[in-house]
């Protein structure tokens, strides 16, 4: 196909990005990008603090400037009041995608009773250019493998719809689904 994601992955962490800790779950999206996504990516990380404006102008810059095609954050999701990647993440979208937070806690809560206290949520920001979904993950570095394996199927899909690259996946992790054209 030769069209070429580009991914903006987001760590979202006072410690991580003051270097109190190391950033672990940014590189484990990565290396599950690297593991599911087959065809062409361009992936440019992040990390920064809990800051809501800082976060929203993180987003925006991916969006509008880098062209990202897709945003995948990890923390800050939970109810301690450092926690604003949901609010930041609505106020940059215009269209809220609603089944990727509902299927996200619903896997996640087979695995551990606290998924209830993720509040990820995932939206779309629309540009000139074309769209941007985002979507939250929790800090743990465990739950990014149990979150994206619960959804990639459709994000694909949902990226062509927003004009994005067109994604391929390894059919033995994810096998990404698109309907029958008519
Ligand atoms: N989801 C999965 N799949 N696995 C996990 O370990 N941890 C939970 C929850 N969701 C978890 C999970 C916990 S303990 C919290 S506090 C919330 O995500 C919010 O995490 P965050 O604030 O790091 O985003």
């Amino acid at each position: 196909m030769g069209s070429v994601t580009k991914i903006g992955v987001v760590t979202v962490s006072d410690r991580a990005s003051r270097g109190e800790y190391e950033d672990r779950g940014g590189p484990a999206v990565v290396e599950y990008l690297n593991a599911t996504v087959t065809s062409e990516m361009k992936i440019i990380s992040s990390v920064i603090p809990d800051e809501r404006g800082l976060i929203e102008a993180t987003f925006v810059k991916l969006s509008d400037v880098e062209n990202c095609d897709l945003i995948i954050t990890t923390g800050g999701t939970g109810p301690a009041i450092r926690d604003v990647t949901p609010e930041a993440t609505e106020s940059v979208c215009d269209k809220m995608m609603p089944g990727f937070g509902e299927l996200m806690r619903q896997v996640s809560l087979t695995k551990v009773p606290t998924a209830i206290l993720s509040r990820q949520v995932a939206g779309i920001r629309s540009s000139e250019t074309g769209g941007t979904l985002i979507i939250n993950l929790p800090g743990s570095p465990k739950a990014i493998a149990e979150c994206l394996d619960a959804v990639f199927a459709a994000v694909p899909y949902c990226v062509d719809l927003i004009g994005g690259g067109f994604l391929e996946t390894n059919p033995d992790r994810i096998l990404a689904f698109r309907p029958k054209q008519k």
